[in-house]
């Protein structure tokens, strides 16, 4: 295969700091972020992505390309072709996955159940299955979500609140990866670390998040609508910058140990961790319009709606101690600064001529 050339043959994948870590979803915004600052602490990286269509995937290209000016190489791929997982770690002998490859997104679960069955589940499971029969297994630290918290109204969300309220399918999957991994932990022994993301954003983001259709939208003269409760309160979030989410990421590979083994027979339980990665501070959506009015010096047209029952809750919000404790996790960007660089990135990135086009001629592409 034209990956195996390409792995074989290049110095992609050579462990430096003793890692070499398969990041899955390399092409996606948290994945392509992950994948540069592995590279650039001097770890072995290597990608898979299906590069699929659930938006423009132009952009995943353009992260492609990013990357491989680092030297990172992307192989294309799905989770569930079980021989081409098998054929990558016969050929690279990885310490570690990062796995971030998902359906993402919560209100699009209405429109294609499916899609989240066969990535979040029956691909995280064939990814297990490979990476138990691997030996020495790879410490996996993959990507759950903030919204495994479901409908909880106390907060902030420790990661020892109830979690058996999804209010949307891809909550449901991403739960469901959260027993998945006690399974494997339990029977083979793998170490698996999950970490729940909130609503994180930033340069190279996501186009079928708010902030980032919002941007567009108001650029564009078009009317955005900010949910509120069915009881008329503010929806807010914990919107989580993409670099504080980076370094949480890096920290529980770090910490990740090892693998007990198969059928633990090995001494010692292998580690089952899950960790809040938030940013403690949940701001309303409405709050968010406005400081993106303010970044693009234009007025949105907002049409306010009650949330309708379409996946989202009311409220998230982190408590990261945990994160803190473990690997010193610890926000550091507040919604303003995050936002101000991600509008930095999108007008550029966009070639928007702008008031801001004066200020962003020297971009600097990496974050
Ligand atoms: P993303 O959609 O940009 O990245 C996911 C990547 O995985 C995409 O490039 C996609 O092409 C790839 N992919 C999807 N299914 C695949 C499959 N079956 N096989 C191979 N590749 C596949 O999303 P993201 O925002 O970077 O999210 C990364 C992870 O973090 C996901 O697991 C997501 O559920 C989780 N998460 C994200 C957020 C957030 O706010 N961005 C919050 C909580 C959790
Ligand atoms: C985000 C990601 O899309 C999920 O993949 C991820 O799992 C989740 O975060 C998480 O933290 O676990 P969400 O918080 O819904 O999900 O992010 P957005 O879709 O960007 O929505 C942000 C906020 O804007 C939500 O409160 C939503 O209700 C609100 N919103 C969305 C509006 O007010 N109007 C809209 O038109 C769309």
């Amino acid at each position: 295969a034209a990956w195996e050339k390409q792995v074989r043959h290049s110095s992609t994948p050579r462990r430096v700091n003793g890692f070499s870590v398969l990041v899955t979803g390399a092409a996606g915004f948290i994945g392509s972020h992950c994948s540069l600052a592995l590279k650039k602490r001097g770890d072995g990286v290597l990608g898979l992505d299906n590069f699929n269509d659930y938006y423009d995937p132009s952009l995943k290209r353009a992260r492609q390309n990013l990357l491989s000016k680092h030297q990172i190489f992307i192989v294309e791929g799905d989770l569930n072709d079980g021989p081409l997982l098998t054929k990558l770690f016969d050929v690279v002998p990885f310490t570690h996955v990062l796995h971030l490859a998902a359906q993402a997104g919560v209100r699009y679960a209405m429109q294609n159940p499916q899609s989240y069955v066969k990535s979040n589940i029956a691909g995280f499971v064939n990814l297990l299955e490979v990476a138990k029969a691997v030996n020495p297994q790879p410490a996996i630290v993959w990507a759950s979500s903030s919204s495994v918290y479901g409908l909880n109204t106390e907060n902030p969300f420790s990661e020892r609140d109830r979690t058996d309220r999804p209010a949307s399918l891809y909550a449901a999957t991403k739960k469901a990866g959260e027993e998945i991994a006690h399974t494997y932990n339990h029977i083979y022994g793998l170490s698996l670390t999950g970490l729940r993301f909130f609503t994180v954003y930033g340069p190279w983001g996501r186009p079928d998040m708010a902030y980032f259709f919002f941007t567009k939208d108001i650029l564009q003269g078009k009317p955005i609508d900010i949910y509120r409760t069915q009881d008329q309160k503010a929806v807010a979030r914990d919107f989580t910058y993409i670099d504080d989410v980076v370094k949480g990421c890096l920290g529980a590979l770090d910490t990740a140990e090892k693998s007990t083994g198969s059928g633990g027979k090995k001494k010692g339980p292998a580690q089952l961790r899950v960790y809040n990665l938030g940013n403690t501070s949940p701001v309303p959506v409405g709050r968010l319009v406005s400081i993106l009015e303010g970044l693009l010096n234009t007025k949105a047209k907002k049409h306010v709606i009650t949330l309708p029952r379409n996946g989202d809750v009311p409220y998230t919000h982190a408590n990261v101690t945990l994160a803190y404790k473990d690997f010193g996790y610890k926000p550091t960007t507040d919604l303003a600064s995050g936002l101000r660089k991600f509008v930095k990135w999108y007008v550029s990135y966009f070639g928007i001529e702008s008031k801001h086009s004066k200020e962003t001629q020297h971009f600097d592409e990496s974050s």
